[in-house]
């Protein structure tokens, strides 16, 4: 019996082309994705809008979707229309207004070697009420922790792609930072510069710029991100994409987490772990509380995901009760 105790309000999710109960469960052990890690994953949401829940950017997440499909050399049985349309329905049945939508396209049960030769490639869809991801506290901002392993490289993976596998180093630095009493990880890339979160993107603030880096710093590109950079040039902001160095972040006037399941959260303080044997080092970003620019931004991007900010409709797909 699966309890929805941590799935709030999660009553049916969709796997191919049927709704089963929350609490049904239909998959067996040797699912191959379960082995291995070869599923595919989108995070999006959906907001209470006053024309009915809206989904944030779907075409954007179903465009990166299906980019992952192809880095994982699954050939997707469903086009971006029918993902589109099972996801909403997925919204609908379940009655939610906000929601965190999760798509997951996954090699299934067929052989287990590591070739999925005879495993189809198989589509599930599940929707909650998902709140603040890192608690209701960390509006107030995280304490941030620099863990030692370095960001999986671009050019042994395509970091464009959300591929189940590559996030176990995700989980992994997610719980060291935890276990070392910090809120939050920040990965450094091979190079030594900052990277990004476990499943978040890093903005920092220098001087009333937004300084965000690229997939050449090892990063995925979130929407979010892209969302916020045209949201702080509506702002009057200056937008620079650039390799963050650890110094610049140490020295940022402010800096804030961005990503679908944590939105924008800022980062208050930075302790730097990543070399084991040195003495570890807290850095105070800015004032060492949330700055104006980061509060801007989360006002912003409130009013553009739930339809208060006209400009932003366009990034809304409203899905009808
Ligand atoms: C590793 C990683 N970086 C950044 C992001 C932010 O991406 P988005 O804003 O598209 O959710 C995510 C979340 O999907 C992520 O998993």
């Amino acid at each position: 019996m699966f309890l929805n105790t941590h799935f709030p309000n999660a009553k049916k999710y969709w796997y191919e082309g049927k709704f089963y109960d929350w609490s049904e469960a239909g998959f067996h052990p040797m699912m191959h994705a379960l082995h291995y890690g070869t599923s595919v994953f989108e995070g999006i949401r959906a907001y209470r809008t006053a024309k009915g829940p809206a989904v944030f950017r779907l075409p954007e997440h179903n465009d990166r979707f299906l980019v992952s499909a192809a880095v994982a050399k699954m050939k997707c049985p469903y086009t971006k229309d029918q993902i589109a349309a099972a996801i909403t329905s997925t919204v609908r049945e379940n009655g939610l207004d906000s929601c965190y939508i999760r798509p997951l396209l996954f090699y299934s049960y067929g052989n287990l070697g590591l070739v999925p030769k005879a495993c189809p490639v198989e589509l599930a869809i599940s929707a909650w009420e998902w709140g603040a991801y890192l608690g209701e506290n960390a509006a107030r901002g995280v304490n941030a922790f620099i863990v030692p392993q370095r960001r999986v490289h671009h050019t042994q993976f395509n970091m464009t792609a959300k591929l189940g596998g590559v996030y176990v180093q995700s989980t992994i630095c997610g719980l060291e930072a935890r276990e070392e009493g910090f809120d939050e990880a920040i990965f450094l890339n091979m190079e030594g510069r900052i990277a990004e979160g476990p499943g978040q993107n890093v903005i920092i603030v220098k001087s009333g710029t937004l300084i965000t880096n690229g997939r050449s710093e090892s990063v995925l590109e979130g929407i979010t991100r892209t969302s916020l950079l045209e949201i702080g040039r509506d702002l009057g902001y200056k937008t620079v994409i650039a390799p963050i160095t650890k110094e610049d972040f140490f020295g940022a006037d402010e800096a804030f987490y961005c990503g679908t399941a944590v939105e924008v959260i800022p980062i208050v303080t930075v302790t730097d772990g990543s070399g084991p044997a040195a003495p570890r080092v807290k850095h105070t970003i800015g004032t060492g509380k949330p700055g104006p620019v980061a509060l801007g931004m989360i006002k912003a991007f409130g009013d553009a995901v739930t339809g208060r900010e006209p400009r932003y409709e366009k990034w809304l797909t409203y899905i009808g009760k």
